[in-house]
């Protein structure tokens, strides 16, 4: 995982140096399909520093989409303020279109036109662009510059919408989820790909996603969003550790153990048991170095054997069930 280095942290540097993004009270409200109004986005503030990578996960209709298209100026908020580089997302508009890159969450292309003159037509709208054939090697797509998107794979699609962000050579890039709907290995391709434009290319990435292991993988903070609220926002093992504690300790016995028998284990503060084939459990601890030990004192006095056992740090879905009450994919 990468960690933030003192030059990502915000507030470091130059004092006078806008951050890369500012998020001050943001509101907007939609009207609600069945009467009335309600806040999409309820009162979100948060600062991107320059150089950053921030993660904000959340669950559909969370408010996600809704918060960059403001900030990315294609929306206008209810109350509040965003910027970019201190360049206001709605006064400011056109001097700060030029340096961000934004990826919508669907995008549609021209279906006529090929990569190459896609990426030639979106570079024409900048003062500063960079050429279609050095984007499209950067992505692999090289071999594909006279194919049209519908003849792209879904990864290919994916590489493609995000290297269309980056023609005018953007200080901050914009990405909506943009790894939902690929297979495991097109999405760790991306991962490397949106690594390289933070940490080769320098520019700063806002991302969204509804992935846990995304956005504690690439991501030097995560902002957790529901209902329209940060939830919480900090580094992925800063939220671990000050917000899911327990740890858990899981294996199975052959012979059938009394749940009650292992409450009385140090640290434990959970026990579950399930049976399938073996007597499979559960022990949530806040200390895996104490129950461990004592799991298998018990199981020489009590005579039974400790199989398959693994114990699992707390993870940021952990976090999440934590702070919303509820899992992120149901
Ligand atoms: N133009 C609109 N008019 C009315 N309601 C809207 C509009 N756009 C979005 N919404 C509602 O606002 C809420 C937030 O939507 P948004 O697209 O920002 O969520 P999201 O977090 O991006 O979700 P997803 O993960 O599904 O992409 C949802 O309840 C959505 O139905
Ligand atoms: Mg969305």
């Amino acid at each position: 995982m990468t960690t933030l280095t003192q030059e990502h942290q915000i507030g470091t540097g130059d004092p006078a140096a806008a951050p890369a993004v500012q998020v001050t009270n943001l509101v907007k409200t939609y009207p609600h399909p069945e009467d009335g109004t309600f806040n999409a986005v309820d009162d979100l503030s948060f600062e991107v520093g320059v150089g950053e990578v921030l993660g904000i996960l959340g669950p559909n209709g969370a408010g996600k989409s809704t918060t960059l298209e403001i900030i990315e100026g294609l929306q206008a908020p209810t109350s509040g303020s965003t910027s970019v580089l201190g360049l206001d997302s709605q006064t400011d508009n056109a001097a700060m279109k030029t340096r961000i890159g934004v990826q919508l969450q669907a995008s549609s292309y021209f279906e006529y036109l090929t990569l190459e003159e896609l990426l030639n037509l979106f570079g024409s709208f900048y003062p500063k662009s960079l050429a279609a054939g050095e984007l499209l090697d950067k992505v692999g797509l090289l071999g594909k510059r006279k194919a049209l998107v519908g003849q792209l794979s879904g990864g290919q699609a994916q590489r493609f919408s995000i290297v269309a962000a980056m023609v005018n050579d953007p200080d901050i890039v914009f990405l909506d989820e943009p790894t939902t709907g690929l297979d495991p290995q097109a999405r760790r391709n991306l991962w490397d790909l949106i690594r390289s434009i933070n940490e080769d290319d320098g520019k700063t990435v806002v991302m969204t996603t509804h992935y846990m292991e995304e956005a504690e993988e690439l991501s030097h903070r995560v902002a957790i969003i529901d209902a329209g609220k940060i939830q919480a926002i900090d580094t992925p093992v800063g939220l671990i550790g000050s917000l899911a504690t327990d740890h858990s300790v899981i294996f199975s016995t052959q012979m059938a153990v009394a749940e009650s028998v292992f409450e009385s284990l140090p640290g434990v503060t959970t026990v579950g048991a399930r049976v399938n084939g073996t007597h499979s459990y559960q022990l949530g601890t806040e200390s895996p170095k104490l129950t461990v030990p004592a799991l298998f004192q018990l199981a020489s006095v009590r005579r039974f054997e400790v199989d398959d056992l693994a114990v699992h740090a707390p993870t940021l879905e952990d976090v999440f069930l934590n702070v919303t009450g509820r899992r992120l994919r149901d």
